[in-house]
């Protein structure tokens, strides 16, 4: 039997791409063929680690400098769009040209148009989700026209339990941000279109993290639950891999950060990372600086080559000897290490699941979009980490910082915490391994879709 060959189409930045991939090598560990669809320009300046899925390109019309070089979002995701859609089709082309025909599409919903393009090429089509089921559920709503956007008071809403503004996705309750960034808006706002005439939706959560959430969607849609991709190495007895993606856009400095986590006592380390994309203010950074001046903890905190320059000039001797700032480092490492007893994150869907994962405790202290959501259900639903409080514009002091890092690592309710952690990153992995929920649902995927 010809062996089926699926096509892989990330959104074009590298949260995105990243849980892709790493589901592209669970469905080539079963003999099937795994391409993955990457822009030029994320095939220029990354070098993945594949593994055995091959990777090809596609244009977003901005082949020498991505993203940076359109004039603004709404003109990049046009370009996205239409140069994307005819580049993906000639791909599709060749592949069918060199006798590598393609079978099944597994697309971004963020790139309601590839669907269009599946269809056009008879190819069967399944929309992978890289958010939590709670936002899925709650841009299902808004597709729906259940909650009117900006939501300004507390909703209740089938498939959730009882939201605050604040836990909703920023650009569903922040008036400021909806006319601000329209693009991204509409992008967020339209993952529904088309939903309905795929042949599954898959998401990277697993079922035992958020029954309502997936029972919701699963009333609506065909719906499987796939997560988390957090490699299974790392889930396994938290031996650390290297086959996890890692870009190297950002350097990864030579900076002994392992060894650092060697020389401390287990659970001792905060660590700290916003993740590729976020940008907190300079006065925020100075902020989160003088939390770890006050804490007296040892701690590694990510800054980004582009986000240094933030940093309080006194803060590097200030906490010398017990602080590394690094520019990038390998997460799963760090959090798969036993010297890591806090991660202070923005809370990100794939550092959330990474922590949960591995089962260490969280700070969360979202930025934007998913992240309020995401931190709101680390804190009371999974209860594996608490959330600072900010004023109404999400600015967070330096002191609130230091009260939520101890509360978690030494407080009252820290063995509860750890405990809960511990709960979770069990039944992750359970989920990931043989007969647990996520692995038969890629087992219903591929028996359903690519045979
Ligand atoms: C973005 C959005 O901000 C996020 O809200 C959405 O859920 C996904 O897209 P990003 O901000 O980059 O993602 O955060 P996150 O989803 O957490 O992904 C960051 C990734 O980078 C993680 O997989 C993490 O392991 C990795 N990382 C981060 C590193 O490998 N090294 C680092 O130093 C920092």
């Amino acid at each position: 039997m010809e062996q089926s060959h699926i096509l892989l189409l990330p959104f074009p930045s590298q949260s995105h791409v990243n849980p892709m991939l790493q589901f592209g090598k669970r469905l080539a560990s079963h003999n099937l063929h795994v391409t993955l669809a990457n822009t030029k320009f994320l095939n220029n300046t990354t070098k993945p680690d594949p593994g055995p899925v091959s990777i090809e390109s596609i244009s977003d019309g901005f082949d020498s400098d991505g993203f940076n070089a359109a004039p603004n979002v709404e003109s990049y995701l046009d370009r996205l769009e239409s140069v994307g859609s005819e580049t993906l089709s000639d791909l599709i082309e060749s592949l069918k040209s060199k006798s590598r025909p393609v079978h099944v599409l597994v697309y971004d919903p963020f790139l309601a148009w590839a669907w269009d393009v599946a269809d056009r090429f008879g190819l069967r089509s399944a929309a992978f989700f890289t958010q939590s089921c709670a936002v899925d559920v709650i841009y299902g709503h808004v597709w729906e026209g259940w909650v009117e956007v900006p939501v300004t008071d507390r909703v209740r809403l089938p498939g959730l339990g009882p939201l605050e503004p604040r836990d909703l996705p920023s650009y569903v309750s922040d008036s400021d941000r909806v006319p601000k960034y329209p693009g991204y808006a509409a992008l967020l706002m339209n993952q529904y279109k088309n939903l309905e005439k795929v042949d599954v939706v898959l998401v990277n959560s697993f079922y035992e993290l958020e029954k309502k959430e997936f029972d919701w969607m699963k009333s609506r849609l065909p719906v499987k639950s796939i997560g988390p991709t957090v490699p299974s190495t790392y889930l396994d007895n938290r031996i650390p891999s290297d086959s996890y993606y890692v870009f190297d856009t950002h350097t990864i400095d030579i900076a002994p950060y392992i060894d650092f986590l060697d020389s401390n006592p287990p659970r001792s380390v905060i660590y700290v990372s916003f993740g590729s994309m976020a940008a907190p203010s300079p006065e925020q950074t100075q902020e989160i600086a003088s939390a770890f001046v006050a804490t007296k903890k040892c701690f590694i905190w990510v800054v980004r080559k582009s986000e240094l320059a933030k940093l309080p000039k006194e803060f590097v001797r200030e906490t010398a000897g017990r602080g590394q700032v690094v520019t990038w480092c390998n997460q799963l490492d760090v959090l798969a290490h036993v010297g890591t007893g806090c991660f202070v994150t923005h809370c990100g869907w794939n550092s959330t699941t990474e922590g949960i994962g591995l089962g260490v405790p969280m700070v969360g202290v979202p930025q934007f979009s998913d992240q309020t959501t995401n931190a709101k259900y680390v804190e009371d639903v999974w209860k594996v980490g608490v959330r600072v409080k900010t004023d109404e514009k999400g600015f967070v002091r330096g002191e609130e910082l230091e009260r939520c890092i101890k509360e978690v690592m030494d407080g009252e309710r820290s063995g509860e915490i750890r405990e809960n952690a511990k709960k979770w990153s069990e039944l992750a992995k359970e989920a990931i391994s043989e007969g647990g929920s996520s692995d038969k649902s890629i087992m219903e995927f591929i028996d359903e879709c690519c045979k």
